[in-house]
C-alpha cells in the first residue's frame, strides 16, 4: 500500500497542489458572479471575514487530520475519531463525485472558448458567434458537450493515475506559475482601462446598505467551495504530507493565494465590464453568462491587446479548473486505493469512467436532452434558470453536502479529538503555538460549527447558495 499511496516531494509541491485545488472555477466563475449580484464591497468584506474566521481554521483542521493519519477521508476519520465517523469520509467521496460531475462540464467549455478565441485572434472577431443565442446553441449541442467534458476528464485521470509526486505535484508545479503569470498580465491590461477605478471601488468600498441579508450566508457557503473544504480534499492532500512539514504555514499560504486570485480575477473582469458602456445593464442573470457570454466579446472590443489576452485568459481558466478536477478525482481514487486496496491505475480509470457517466448526463442537461434539462428533484426552481441536472448538482453540493461535511469535520476535530493530539499536529518545535493554537481551538469548537449550522438552517428554510 505504501508505494501506491505516494508522497509530496516537497512542501512547495504540496502548497502548489493544494492551492491548485482551491483555485479554480470557484474563483473565476462563481466568485465574480456572486460578488456581482450581491452588489460588491460589503459582500467582499464579509467573504474575507468568513475566509479568515471559518475557512482558514477548517483548512488547518482538514490538513491536520490527513497528515496525522496518513489516510484518505474514510480511513482518516476512522483513525482520528472512530468507526462511527466513517460516513463523514464517505460523504466526502460522494461529494467529490457530485462536484466533479458538473464541474467537468464547465471545465470542458473552457477548451471550446480557448479554441474559439484562437480562431478570432487569427481570423478576426465575429460578433454573431458571441451572442447569448450562439452560447445556448453551443450548450445544447450534446455531441460536442460530451466530447469536451470527456477530454477534460481524460486529462484529469491521466494525471491522477501518475500519482502524487510524479503526477499531481508535477502538474501543479508547472501550471500554477503559468497561471500566476497570465493573471499578472491580465491585471496589467485591466488596470489600464477606463473602468478600473469603478471596478476597484465596486469591489473594495463596502456599503452595507447594499448587502442583502442572505449575502452573509452566501459568503460562508462560498468559502467552503472555493477552499475545497467540507469534502475531504484537504484531508486527502494532507495525508501525503510528511510530519516534518508545517500545517499552519501551508494552510495560511493556500488560503492567502486563493483569496488573492479571487480578488484579482474579479478586478480584471469588472474592469473590463465597466469599461464597456451599457455592459453593466446587460450582464446576463445566468451564472455562466459573465464568463462565457459577455467576456469573450469584450476581449475583442474593449481590452487593450485583447486578441492576445483572450486565449490566454481561457487557458488560465482551463488550468485552474484542471488542478481542481485533479483534487476532486484524487479524493475518490484514494478511497479505492486505501480502503479497497486497488492499484492506482485501475482505481483512476474506473473512477474516471464512473464520473464520466455523471458528467455526460450533466453535459446533456443544457438543452441536449430535454428531460435532463428540465429535471427538477431536490430543488424546485421558481425561475427556469434553476432547472436541469447541472443546476441540481451544484445546488446539492454547495448548499448541502459541503456545509454538512464541514460541520461534522469541525465537530470531530474540535470535540472528539483530544487537545493534545491536535496540538501535536499544529505546534512544531520551531514554531511555538501558544499564540494561535488556543485561538484556533476556540474557533474550531465554537465559531465554525455555529456559523456552519447557520448556513444549514438557512438552507432548510429555503435559501439557495449555489
Ligand atoms: N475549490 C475549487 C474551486 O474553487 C472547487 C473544489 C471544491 C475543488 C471542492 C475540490 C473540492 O474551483
Amino acid at each position: 500500500m505504501g508505494t501506491e499511496r505516494g508522497n509530496w516531494n516537497s512542501q512547495l509541491g504540496f502548497v502548489l497542489a493544494a492551492a491548485g485545488s482551491a483555485i479554480g472555477l470557484g474563483n473565476l466563475w462563481k466568485f465574480p458572479y456572486i460578488t456581482w449580484h450581491n452588489d460588491g464591497g460589503a459582500f467582499v468584506l464579509v467573504y474575507l471575514l468568513c475566509i479568515l474566521m471559518v475557512g482558514l481554521p477548517i483548512m488547518m483542521a482538514e490538513i491536520l487530520i490527513g497528515r496525522k493519519t496518513q489516510k484518505s477521508p474514510v480511513g482518516a476519520m476512522i483513525e482520528a475519531v472512530g468507526r462511527r465517523w466513517a460516513w463523514v469520509g464517505g460523504l466526502g467521496v460522494f461529494t467529490g463525485f457530485v462536484i466533479l460531475g458538473y464541474y467537468s462540464v464547465i471545465a470542458g467549455w473552457t477548451l471550446r472558448y480557448f479554441a474559439t478565441c484562437i480562431g478570432w485572434s487569427f481570423k478576426g472577431f465575429e460578433s454573431s458567434e458571441s451572442t447569448g443565442d450562439a452560447f445556448n446553441a453551443f450548450a445544447a449541442n450534446g455531441g460536442l458537450q460530451l466530447m469536451l467534458c470527456g477530454a477534460f476528464m481524460f486529462v484529469t485521470v491521466y494525471v491522477v493515475r501518475r500519482g502524487i509526486g510524479g503526477g499531481i505535484e508535477k502538474v501543479a508545479r508547472w501550471l500554477m506559475p503559468v497561471l500566476f503569470a497570465i493573471l499578472v498580465l491580465l491585471l496589467g491590461s485591466a488596470l489600464s482601462m477606463d473602468g478600473a477605478r469603478e471596478a476597484l471601488s465596486f469591489i473594495f468600498m463596502p456599503d452595507f446598505a447594499n448587502l442583502p441579508a442572505t449575502g452573509v450566508l452566501e459568503a460562508l457557503g462560498h468559502a467552503f467551495f472555493t477552499l475545497s473544504l467540507g469534502m475531504g480534499a484537504m484531508i486527502t492532500y494532507g495525508s501525503y504530507l510528511s510530519h516534518k512539514q508545517s500545517v499552519v504555514r501551508a494552510s495560511a499560504i493556500v488560503v492567502a493565494l486563493d483569496t488573492l486570485i479571487a480578488l484579482t480575477a474579479t478586478t480584471i473582469m469588472f474592469s473590463v465590464i465597466f469599461s464597456s458602456p451599457g455592459m453593466k445593464e446587460q450582464i446576463s442573470g445566468s451564472t455562466v453568462g459573465m464568463l462565457f457570454i459577455s467576456l469573450p466579446e469584450l476581449f475583442y472590443t474593449v481590452v487593450p491587446m485583447g486578441s492576445i489576452l483572450a486565449p490566454l485568459f481561457y487557458v488560465l481558466v482551463a488550468f485552474a479548473a484542471l488542478t481542481s478536477t485533479i483534487s476532486l478525482m484524487e479524493v475518490i481514487v484514494s478511497y479505492f486505493i486505501d480502503q479497497r486496496k486497488m492499484p492506482r491505475a485501475a482505481a483512476a480509470w474506473m473512477c474516471g469512467l464512473g464520473t464520466f457517466i455523471l458528467s455526460a448526463l450533466c453535459a446533456l442537461s443544457f438543452g441536449g436532452v430535454p428531460w435532463l434539462s428540465r429535471f427538477s428533484w431536490v430543488y424546485r426552481g421558481t425561475d427556469g434558470a434553476k432547472e436541469g441536472l447541472f443546476q441540481h448538482l451544484d445546488y446539492l453540493a454547495s448548499n448541502w453536502l459541503l456545509p454538512v461535511g464541514g460541520f461534522f469535520i469541525t465537530i470531530a476535530v474540535g470535540w472528539f479529538m483530544t487537545r493534545e493530539s491536535t496540538e501535536a499536529e499544529l505546534v512544531a518545535d520551531d514554531n511555538p503555538g501558544w499564540f494561535y493554537f488556543p485561538v484556533w481551538r476556540f474557533i474550531i469548537r465554537y465559531v465554525s460549527p455555529v456559523a456552519v449550522a447557520l448556513i444549514i438552517i438557512f438552507v432548510i428554510r429555503g435559501k439557495d447558495f449555489s
